[in-house]
């Protein structure tokens, strides 16, 4: 595997740190894009620097942002990668409503100021560079069939979602335009533990964890009876590296197929601690959407045909494994309120 060079976009997310992990594991030397905070915002990644056996350097980031189009050109011809994995974006569906200007300049515009920028690099360099989309369920809606697949029209209802849209069709202009070797992948919802904390999933078992250990008494919600194709982002990276794989890029839906309700989610993670989830939530209208995307429902035989792709994360394993971990994470909250180093119960409502 010497000599490929990856790229990441959005490494500090969720997607960007279980790529980063995959990408060091099969020896490719691994740069990501970091956008300037005034805080550090680099902890899913913390653990990769340097190599744990020999100490050598395996991650090296730069500041850039999908909104300074200088920054693409400049860290492409000083990383000159040959794989680039496209994962930045605002991707939080609600705030995309009260933020519909940022969400499209970066997860729809940030998109094509990376494709210019790659395809000058390919003109100036004559190297090729392969690119990943991250693509969304997203752009499905309110759905025109059921389940969804690659073929399925777009009815986006969200900022997002419309972003979204924008970018999967500029990947399929500059391939055909360009040849450009570029692949959608229109992933549907995958959650971990590093999932970010005002995701449905990740609000749902770190409060399950905060109940049960005295730091939290209410759970506020809005629509719970939203159905989801829920998996493992762990096994999601994977199929984006192995798209890039490919002779030839294509899109690809990448799935569960099974869909499960926010309710269901709740029953299992609740159930997970001997709790029932009616006694802790309340619905709070403020975290309904404008326009909500009902069902979600993929069929990913597409990719599990031509990519060989399969999950190894059952829904159930993956309640119980975001659970689990965010149990041990309240022992230590709570461990640290014991001593007087954290306010008691906080209920937050602002997730
Ligand atoms: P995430 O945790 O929200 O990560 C988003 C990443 O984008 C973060 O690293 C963020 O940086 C970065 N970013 C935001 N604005 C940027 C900008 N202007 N310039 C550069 N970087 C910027 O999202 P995720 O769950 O890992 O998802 C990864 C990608 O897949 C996203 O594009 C998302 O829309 C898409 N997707 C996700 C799912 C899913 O279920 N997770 C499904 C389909 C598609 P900061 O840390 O600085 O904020
Ligand atoms: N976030 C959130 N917070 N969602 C809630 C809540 C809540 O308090 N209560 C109910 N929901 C419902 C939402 O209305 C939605 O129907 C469902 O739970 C899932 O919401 P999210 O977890 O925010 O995910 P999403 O489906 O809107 O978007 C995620 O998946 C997309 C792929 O389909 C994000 O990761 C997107 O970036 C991704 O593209």
């Amino acid at each position: 595997m010497a000599g490929k060079v990856a790229l990441i976009t959005g490494i500090t997310g969720q997607d960007g740190s279980y790529l980063a992990e995959l990408l060091i594991d099969k020896g490719y030397d691994v740069h990501g894009i970091v956008r300037r905070a005034s805080t550090i915002n680099t902890s899913r990644i913390d653990h990769l620097y340097e190599d744990p056996h020999n100490g050598d350097v395996q991650l090296r980031l730069h500041y850039g942002d999908l909104g300074d189009a200088n920054s693409l050109r400049r860290i492409l011809s000083e990383v000159q990668p040959t794989e680039i994995y496209n994962l930045a974006a605002q991707s939080h569906v609600r705030v995309s409503f009260d933020m519909p200007l940022e969400t499209a300049d970066v997860g729809g515009m940030g998109t094509l100021r990376l494709l210019e920028a790659v395809r000058e690099y390919q003109v100036t360099t004559g190297t090729e560079v392969r690119l990943y989309q991250a693509s969304s369920s997203e752009m499905f809606g309110k759905v025109h069939e059921t389940p969804q697949r690659e073929t399925t029209p777009f009815h986006p209802r969200s900022p997002y979602g419309v972003a979204k849209v924008f970018s999967y069709w500029a990947i399929v202009n500059y391939r055909e335009s360009y040849g450009l070797h570029a692949s959608n992948g229109i992933l549907f919802n995958h959650e971990s533990p590093r999932r970010g904390e005002t995701f449905v999933t990740r609000k749902i078992t770190q409060a399950v964890a905060r109940i049960k250990h005295g730091l939290q008494d209410k759970l506020y919600l809005g629509n719970i009876d939203a159905k989801r194709d829920w998996g493992f982002a762990g096994d999601y990276v994977y199929a984006m590296w192995l798209m890039l794989q490919q002779d030839t890029a294509d899109d690809y839906v990448v799935a569960m197929n099974e869909t499960h309700s926010v309710r269901e989610f709740l029953e299992l993670a609740f159930g997970h601690v001997g709790l029932d989830y009616n006694e802790y939530v309340e619905i709070d209208p403020r975290y309904y959407r404008p326009a909500e995307v009902d069902l979600l429902l993929g069929d990913s035989s597409k990719a599990r045909k031509q990519l060989g792709w399969e999950p190894q994360v059952s829904f159930h394993d993956l309640v119980q494994m975001m659970v689990e971990t965010d149990l041990e994470q309240a022992v230590r909250e709570k461990a640290l309120e014991d001593a007087g180093l954290s306010p008691s119960i906080t209920n937050r409502k602002a997730a």
